[in-house]
């Protein structure tokens, strides 16, 4: 059957929560025919395979098995979640020797099988990482994605829809920077029904003042910890900001998503992979929007990218 399309095969590197609940959420929505998982706990592999195997009869059909780096040849998306989570306490910047050395293991290993697909990383911390997975790959800069700050948005879009009463998709508001501590709200461009939010407040009689403004992005900032301080780990968010990312390029959806992009001269910024707009299709991220900051913060977004440009400097030596 010369003619018969391929099947859309999704890699996934690291099986514990985050790569197999990530697994779990491509299965549900039934927009790939393959999911390969490749772990060094290949057993633990195996195991996620199994489990989600017996869901196929009850979702869509998909092959779902516990593979090779070889497996990676002909995968759309290879995601990677392999490597150290945060501990209670420790920031995502803590994680960043541990895992650089696992992703030098693994990103040419994933490249000699897939120069062609789309790598895309969410392991932490995700903005260092993508840009050691883009140095490392050689790939062109649109084919390596991070997760980047589309969970913090999320996260904050939720706060916001909270505060206001309305769905949190009709909340247009984003964070970007560092998937992390230095991250920036960006308040001023940020809009509901496409009115600005103080012109909103004044025709819906709702308050938003500054400490409330402040505490909903602390709560945004700090989600990750006050998640890990009470179950240990972070996964269904993120899985699902997996699959939007990964239906964005599926579809060449053109969506814009706030994934972490190797930048060069973006804002003044140079060097460096952190959340900014993007708008993200079927070859990765297409081009970049230049978001119309208020000065303070293009300045919080210059000492976000500071932040990493010093963690990327620090890295040791491969
Ligand atoms: N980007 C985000 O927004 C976001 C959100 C949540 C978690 N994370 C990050 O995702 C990563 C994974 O988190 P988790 O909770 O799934 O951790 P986990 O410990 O449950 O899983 C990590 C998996 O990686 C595997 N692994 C380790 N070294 C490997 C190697 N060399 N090759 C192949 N596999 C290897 C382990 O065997 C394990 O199965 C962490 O770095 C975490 O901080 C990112």
């Amino acid at each position: 059957m010369p003619n018969a399309p391929r099947p859309t095969r999704i890699a996934i590197i690291g099986a514990g929560y985050v790569g197999a609940t990530t697994a779990y959420t491509l299965l549900a929505s039934g927009a790939v025919s393959e999911i390969v998982l490749i772990d060094s706990d290949h057993a633990r592999a195996e195991g996620e395979a199994m489990d989600l195997n017996h869901a196929v009869p009850l979702m869509r059909p998909a092959r779902v098995w516990a593979g090779d780096y070889a497996d990676c040849a002909g995968a759309v998306v290879t995601i990677i979640a392999a490597g150290s989570g945060q501990e209670p306490g420790e920031t995502r910047l803590d994680l960043v020797g541990r895992n650089a050395e696992i992703f030098r293991e693994i990103v040419p290993r994933i490249v000699s099988h897939n120069p062609e697909g789309i790598l895309l990383v969410a392991t932490n911390p995700v903005d260092v990482l993508t840009h050691l997975t883009w140095k490392l790959s050689a790939l062109p800069r649109e084919q390596v994605i991070g997760s980047g700050t589309v969970l913090d948005t999320a996260r904050f879009r939720h706060r916001l829809s909270w505060h206001f009463g309305v769905d949190p998709r009709s909340v247009h508001a984003h964070i970007i920077g560092e998937h992390g501590d230095s991250e920036v709200p960006v308040w001023s461009l940020a809009n509901i029904a496409g009115m600005r939010l103080p012109d909103y407040c004044a025709a819906n009689s709702v308050v938003l003042d500054e400490p409330t403004m402040r505490e909903l992005f602390e709560q945004t900032r700090r989600a990750a910890y006050d998640i890990i301080a009470r179950k240990g780990a972070t996964y269904f968010a993120i899985a699902a900001a997996l699959r939007r990312i990964v239906e964005a390029i599926l579809r060449d959806e053109h969506t814009l998503l706030t994934v972490s992009s190797p930048v060069s001269g973006y804002l003044g910024v140079e060097d460096v992979s952190l959340g900014v707009p993007a708008v993200v299709g079927r070859q990765g991220v297409e081009r970049l929007i230049a978001l119309d900051l208020s000065p303070d913060e293009l300045a919080r977004f210059a000492a976000s990218a500071a932040t990493l440009t010093r963690t990327l400097a620090a890295l040791p030596p491969s």
